[in-house]
């Protein structure tokens, strides 16, 4: 594809805190090829900006067509999770100057599911597997008249995996997923522990066993690719390993 370039306005010289960026994308479009592609895009961009912003600026001035997930723009809705420079990050919170903008950026889909197009893929296996773990509070009785108490101890077992934000960086990382996306995926054992480990929930054996299954938590090879991949630094793989010693033990 040709190289089209954003020229740059305003700022002059010397004070300017613009360097030329080389944006290697991974373009994909069904309905005109069915074979993906590179294409670079130099822009002008000031190096404390960060990769989606990049992406903004190459789709709201150089290529409309450009197509990718953004939502919040701050490191909460994960909705931008992309691989750049060959790592699974948040456009969103990955600034030029820390991915050396000397040399091209690379831009691509997550790995292990179905482009989409471009950067956007179907992330519907991903939320199947989420939905499967029965995220969300399970008890038994009568609805309580005040709140359900917690110790502050109890709290703390399961404080880390109330920080996934369901990007999918951890379950795109993982060799495991990536040749069988039958594998339930580390983002969805992180859920069902969240929910495991809370006193105040009576469906962690359900949950057990789900994860119990031949794509359950004994898939996991422990190669750390999804703690390294979290932009939430939550410690996935011991996540997992609390599932299994869970499941092992029944004490959880
Ligand atoms: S565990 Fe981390 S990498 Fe995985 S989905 Fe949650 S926030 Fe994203
Ligand atoms: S756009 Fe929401 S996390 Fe990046």
């Amino acid at each position: 594809m040709a190289t089209p370039t954003l020229e740059k306005t305003g700022a002059t010289s010397d004070a300017s805190p613009y360097i030329t960026v080389t944006f290697r994308i991974r373009r994909f479009n069904p309905e005109i090829s069915d074979e993906a592609q590179w294409q670079d895009f130099q822009i002008e961009i000031d190096p404390k900006e960060r990769v989606l912003d990049g992406l903004h600026k190459i789709k709201w001035d150089v290529d409309g067509s450009l197509t990718f997930r953004r939502s919040c723009a701050h490191g909460i809705c994960g909705s931008d999770a992309m691989r750049i420079n060959g790592k699974n990050r948040l456009a969103c919170k990955t600034l030029i100057k820390d991915i050396n903008p000397e040399k091209p950026i690379t831009v691509e889909p997550i790995k292990g599911m179905t482009v989409l197009k471009d950067l956007v893929v179907d992330m519907e296996p991903f939320f199947q597997a989420y939905r499967d773990v029965m995220p969300f509070l399970i008890t038994s009785g009568n609805e309580p008249t005040r709140e359900r108490l917690q110790s502050a101890e109890d709290r703390e077992r399961f404080d880390d995996t109330t920080k996934c934000i369901l990007c999918a960086a951890c379950t795109s990382s993982c060799p495991v997923f990536w040749n069988d996306g039958q594998y339930f995926g580390p983002a969805a054992i992180v859920n069902a522990h969240r929910f495991i480990f809370d006193s105040r929930d009576e469906a962690g054996e359900q949950r057990l066993e789900i994860l119990n299954d031949k794509d359950g938590v004994w898939r996991c090879r422990t190669t750390f690719n999804c703690t390294d991949a979290c932009p939430r630094g939550i410690e996935v793989t011991k996540a997992i390993a609390e599932v299994k010693r869970a499941l092992i033990t029944r004490r959880y």
